[in-house]
């Protein structure tokens, strides 16, 4: 009796929610038409690509505890005008919405599904304000002739282009100095040239739904919305290339030259933020275990009124600079020889072994390690 009862129960609650089901896969999902809407409301359809993009540094780039205590600085040192400065591109919808606070949804979604994707272009020009929007149903994309009833679709070039992610990859201060010019580096490459764009890196084919089964037509791949850059190691190992090119003895020292090579980024190592470093490392080691080491700094060095080096991200983002007094970064393709030189008289078997370590979010690259019998290199050189 007791057991009829439940069964009962349970088949009534089954059908009661395949009936919800059935209701909800009819239910529109109302966009709103002149304002932005939350990611939120697009991951209805587009579940892949919200969950790439959730977890990406564009949603997170007004969470992401680095900015967001460099932020905090940034806004004090400037008594609150660094809200203007600093959200127009962690969380750019503000400029539109003015909710310069964070107080709602989503100015927390930082670089949001609907920003992107109602730009109609862009001006590098204007630095206050470089984006050309038009907040509507229309989505512009990629994608030719998709027909979707929630809003429309409009092909965009601009999407397929470096200059959409220009307009904030790309920091030039008010004084004329380049904070950040991840843009122009590579508009200088020779990956510009080729026509391979941010995207064709950043971004690649990844299987996945553009949008749920129930109303797209076809299945495709998806863009990776989940932009990973120096963040990834996966990413940061593909890139640099460290070679030991040779050992030489002269009289009582040894020399050790390594090659490093920017072999896959479309812009300079590092690029981006000042405070990144790129640091070489060589490290010749004896039998004995006795270790000489030497490093050499590859990084964009911006001095600030009274000379001394910038190193907060908040005074270098309130473009606080006044020159960039180093900049030896390695360039897209560019091959840097770099030479160490020790002093060794003995000679003996040594281990010698070069790495670069990426310094802001202490990464370990690559390591290569080489075994060479000083001895013959004695024969060779002492002729
Ligand atoms: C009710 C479902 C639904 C919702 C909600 C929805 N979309 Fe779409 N969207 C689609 C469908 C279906 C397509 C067409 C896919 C295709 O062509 O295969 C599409 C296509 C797109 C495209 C491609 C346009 C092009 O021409 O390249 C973009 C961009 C887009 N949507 C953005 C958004 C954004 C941003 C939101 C949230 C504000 C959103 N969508 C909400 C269903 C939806
Ligand atoms: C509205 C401004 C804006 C636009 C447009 C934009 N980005 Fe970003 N991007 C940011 C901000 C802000 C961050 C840093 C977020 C953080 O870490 O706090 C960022 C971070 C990144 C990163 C760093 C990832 C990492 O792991 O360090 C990559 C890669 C990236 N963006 C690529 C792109 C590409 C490619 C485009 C163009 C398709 C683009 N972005 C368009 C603002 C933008
Ligand atoms: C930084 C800007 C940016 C953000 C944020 C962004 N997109 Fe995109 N999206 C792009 C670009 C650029 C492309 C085209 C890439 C290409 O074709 O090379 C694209 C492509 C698309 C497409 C076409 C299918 C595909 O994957 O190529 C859809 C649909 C789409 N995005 C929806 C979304 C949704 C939904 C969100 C939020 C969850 C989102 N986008 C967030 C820039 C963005
Ligand atoms: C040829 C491929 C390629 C192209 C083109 C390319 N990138 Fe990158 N990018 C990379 C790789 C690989 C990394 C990781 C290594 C590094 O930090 O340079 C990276 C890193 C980044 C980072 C993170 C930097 C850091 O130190 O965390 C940003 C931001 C970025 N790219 C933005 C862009 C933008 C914007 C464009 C277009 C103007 C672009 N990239 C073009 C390959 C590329
Ligand atoms: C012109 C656009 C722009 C402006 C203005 C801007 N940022 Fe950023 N910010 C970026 C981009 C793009 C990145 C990612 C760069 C990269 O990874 O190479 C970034 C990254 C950062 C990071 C590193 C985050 C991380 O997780 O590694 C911090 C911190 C930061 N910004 C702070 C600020 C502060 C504070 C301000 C205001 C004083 C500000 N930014 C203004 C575009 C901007």
């Amino acid at each position: 009796m007791y057991k009829g009862i439940s069964l009962l129960v349970l088949i009534s609650a089954l059908l009661y929610s395949a009936n919800i089901s059935a209701f909800s896969r009819d239910k529109k999902v109302q966009l709103k038409n002149n304002e932005y809407n939350s990611s939120e409301l697009c991951a209805e359809c587009h579940r892949d690509i919200y969950n790439k993009w959730s977890d990406s540094v564009h949603a997170l780039a007004v969470k992401d505890p680095i900015f967001y205590t460099s932020y905090i600085e940034a806004y004090t040192i400037s008594g609150g005008e660094a809200k203007i400065l600093c959200l127009k591109c962690h969380s750019p919808t503000t400029i539109v919405t003015k909710d310069y606070e964070l107080s709602g949804k989503i100015a927390n979604e930082g670089v949001s599904c609907d920003f992107c994707h109602t730009l109609k272009g862009v001006n590098l020009n204007d630095r206050k304000d470089p984006f050309i929007r038009e907040i509507s149903l229309i989505k512009r994309g990629p994608l030719k002739g998709g027909e979707v009833k929630e809003h429309k679709v409009e092909y965009s070039k601009l999407h397929l282009s470096s200059e959409l992610c220009a307009s904030c990859h790309e920091y030039v201060s008010d004084n004329g100095l380049s904070i950040m010019g991840t843009y122009s580096e590579w508009k200088g490459s020779s990956y510009a040239e080729e026509g391979k764009q941010c995207q064709d890196c950043h971004m690649p084919k990844i299987e996945g739904k553009v949008a749920k089964a129930s109303t797209s037509k076809e299945m495709r791949d998806i863009n990776d919305h989940n932009l990973q850059g120096g963040h990834s190691i996966v990413q940061l190992k593909k890139v640099l290339q460290v070679k030991i090119k040779e050992t030489k003895r002269v009289k009582d020292k040894f020399s050790v030259s390594v090659s490093i090579e920017n072999a896959g980024s479309g812009h300079m190592v590092p690029t981006g933020m000042p405070t990144r470093k790129l640091i070489l490392n060589c490290e010749v080691r004896t039998p004995k275990n006795k270790v000489y080491s030497e490093k050499r700094l590859f990084e964009k060095i911006i001095i600030g009124k009274d000379g001394r080096e910038l190193v907060k991200d908040s005074e270098i983002m309130l473009g606080r600079g006044v020159s960039i007094i180093k900049d030896n970064r390695i360039g897209p393709k560019e091959v840097r020889v770099e030479e160490f030189i020790f002093n060794i008289p003995e000679i003996m078997d040594v281990t010698v072994s070069a790495w670069v370590d990426y310094l802001y979010k202490p990464l370990l690259l690559q390591e290569t390690e080489m075994k060479i019998e000083m001895n013959r290199d004695e024969k060779v050189f002492s002729r």
